[in-house]
């Protein structure tokens, strides 16, 4: 009996650090430059703080406030359009998988890069088109979901050390997104104000020409998807010392 008893705080031990390896809480900061801690550690943050985290300052990714940008090509582009998204969120960031990092040593003056396989992310809100894709003019305006399946994302930036009340903190510069997704879905609502038969053949081709499409929007679109992540990821790194969000 005596023995039962005595052993009891310690099974109780044992269970609660395996649930605890189970489910772990805020991951414990990684040792600079540690690849494998450093993915744990985004996925987790991508899972289970995807609503926002104030203890790091990570803002709210999934949806992610795309707020109102105009996407413009010049007529010398096959795709010559003036495109401007209005009050749009970006969905599906929660289920993005980390699986490459590079940088974050103790240098942080250094390239960073984070690579994620993102399943599915759809672009939803409202938008305002004009112009011409390819050999078709397009014009309309409603509501929007622009879906990317299978895309990998790779976001790159060189590190700046700025000096805060005695701590230094990393900006980011030079911030790069490379977005290569596997497919585009366009759903473009009410264009042509409203004609039904003419708006469901430019989605179709929109569809049925995606690759050629995105490859021409690609520059334009990747500039705003770095304005989106460069704020996501200065937001996290202006709000903590850079050598206290790592340890030796
Ligand atoms: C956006 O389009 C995708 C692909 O067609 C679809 O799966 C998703 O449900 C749509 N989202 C909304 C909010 O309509």
């Amino acid at each position: 009996m005596y023995i039962r008893y005595a052993l009891l705080p310690l099974l109780i031990c044992s269970v609660w650090r395996i649930s605890n390896a189970d489910f772990p809480d805020d991951p414990k900061p990684c040792k600079f430059g540690d690849d494998e801690c450093l993915l744990k550690a985004v996925n987790f943050y991508l899972s289970d703080k995807n609503q926002g985290d104030s203890a790091i300052n990570l803002l709210k990714i999934d949806p992610l406030d795309a707020g109102t940008f105009t996407l413009k090509q010049g007529a010398d582009n096959p795709v010559n359009i003036d495109l401007t998204f209005i009050k749009n969120k970006i969905t599906g960031v929660a289920h993005a998988q980390a699986y490459k990092v590079r940088g974050f040593g103790k240098d942080l003056a250094k390239k960073h890069e984070l690579r994620f396989k993102v399943p599915v992310a759809s672009l939803i809100g409202d938008y305002k088109i004009q112009g011409r894709v390819l050999i078709l003019p397009i014009s309309g305006s409603g509501k929007n979901n622009i879906t990317m399946l299978n895309a990998d994302f790779v976001l790159q930036w060189v590190g700046v050390p700025v000096e805060k009340d005695g701590a230094t903190y990393m900006k980011t510069d030079k911030f790069r997104a490379i977005v290569k997704p596997n497919k585009v879905i366009f759903d473009f609502q009410n264009l042509f104000n409203g004609d039904k038969a003419l708006g469901d053949n430019m989605n179709l081709f929109l569809n049925e020409n995606w690759k050629e499409i995105y490859q021409e929007v690609e520059a334009t679109f990747s500039k705003e998807i770095s304005r989106l992540m460069g704020n996501v990821v200065d937001a996290v790194f202006s709000k903590t010392p850079y050598n206290k969000l790592f340890t030796e």
